[in-house]
């Protein structure tokens, strides 16, 4: 029997099989033959591609705001992503713990185990991603006190108040890394008349992009003018690109205030001393945390690693499943695995 831990993400998957370790860690992409519906690549080397293919290639992201958008890819791509890590087979078949967003509806959850190609895997076993973020990053969430996780990730922001190993309040948001960079090729477009790739703008976002305006140095970026059709390279200063990505922000920031207004004032209470923990890619956006902590007045600050944070919790569960055994328990119906 082969155990393993998946975080199936918007932009990243990471796989970690038990007693090995992390041992995949790709984009969430999949490139086709047009022609003959061949897999042509899989991974980083079909994300490389989005932007730059022939008609001839299809390239997929079969996730979208943190569920299987287009199921046959997701499937497709699970398969190539697995048996690259693992052998199994339906005398030695698979047991799999998944991080899934907080507020997954049990339709959306089917699609991910029967992705998951239900055939050759003996038990899946589903956990919120904000309480493996909790578990992979060493949080002390097993007392009876609040500990607030944030998971930016690609597509969804995942907030959740987490007390006795259990999630006590959630919301979650459609809104990531992703609208961040939608946001800022549509100003590039609509005010500066340049149209820029999506692959460019999310580097040019790691690099300059600031949730609150600290530093005020300018960027160039590689874009085409849309008057002339010709390439261009523009300079694009600090305070634009935060303009432009502020709307977005404030939707996350703005669903942390409802979260922080709905849970008992005493696990708000809390938070005061533990202050607010961030993991997810999008969370790494300059300047986040102190945007937030001027809004809430709450200090936040990364866990040890937030691309990692929530496969390495499904890991530790996986590791010691007696252990955890609450923590399955504990998760909604709609995910809950049928006999623990
Ligand atoms: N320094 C940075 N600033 C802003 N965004 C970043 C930075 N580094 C990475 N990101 C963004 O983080 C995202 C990837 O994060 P992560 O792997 O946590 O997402 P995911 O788990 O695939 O998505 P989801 O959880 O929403 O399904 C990418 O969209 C990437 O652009
Ligand atoms: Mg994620």
């Amino acid at each position: 029997m082969s155990d393993i831990a998946i975080d199936l993400g918007t932009a990243n998957t990471l796989i970690h099989v038990k007693g090995k370790g992390l041992v995949f860690n790709e984009a969430t992409a999949i490139a086709f033959d047009e022609n003959t519906n061949a897999v042509i690549s899989f991974g980083n080397i079909a994300a490389e591609m989005v932007g730059r293919t022939p008609p001839s290639i299809r390239v997929v992201r079969p996730l979208s705001t943190g569920v299987v958008s287009d199921f046959a890819a997701a499937r497709m791509y699970l398969q190539l992503a697995i048996r690259q890590v693992v052998r199994y087979n339906r005398w030695s078949p698979l047991r799999v713990v998944i991080g899934v967003p907080s507020r997954i509806s049990g339709a959306e959850f089917k699609t991910f185990q029967d992705a998951l190609d239900s055939t050759k895997i003996s038990k899946i076993w589903a956990v919120q991603e904000p309480v493996a973020a909790a578990i992979g990053s060493g949080l002390d969430f097993g007392l009876p006190k609040g500990c607030l996780v944030i998971d930016i990730g690609a597509g969804t922001t995942d907030l959740a108040m987490l007390s006795l190993g259990r999630v006590v309040q959630s919301r979650s948001l459609r809104v990531g890394a992703e609208a961040l960079t939608a946001a800022f090729t549509n100003y590039l477009k609509n005010e500066r008349r340049i149209n820029v790739g999506d692959k460019t703008a999310e580097e040019f976002l790691h690099a300059h992009g600031q949730a609150k305006l600290i530093s005020r140095a300018t960027g160039k970026i590689n874009a085409v003018d849309m008057k002339t059709g010709l390439p261009v390279q523009s300079d694009i200063t600090a305070a634009e690109v935060h303009g432009a990505i502020k709307e977005p922000v404030s939707l996350i920031v703005g669903e942390l205030r409802r979260l922080l207004d709905s849970v008992p004032p005493d696990l708000a209470a809390d938070i005061l001393n533990e202050g607010i923990h961030l993991t997810g890619g999008g969370s790494l956006l300059k300047g986040l945390p102190d945007l937030l902590k001027e809004q809430t007045g709450l200090q936040c600050n990364h866990v040890e690693d937030p691309l990692k944070a929530v496969v390495e919790g499904c890991g530790v569960i996986l590791d010691d499943l007696d252990a955890y055994k609450f923590v399955l328990e504990s998760m909604p119906d709609e995910i809950r695995s049928s006999s623990i």
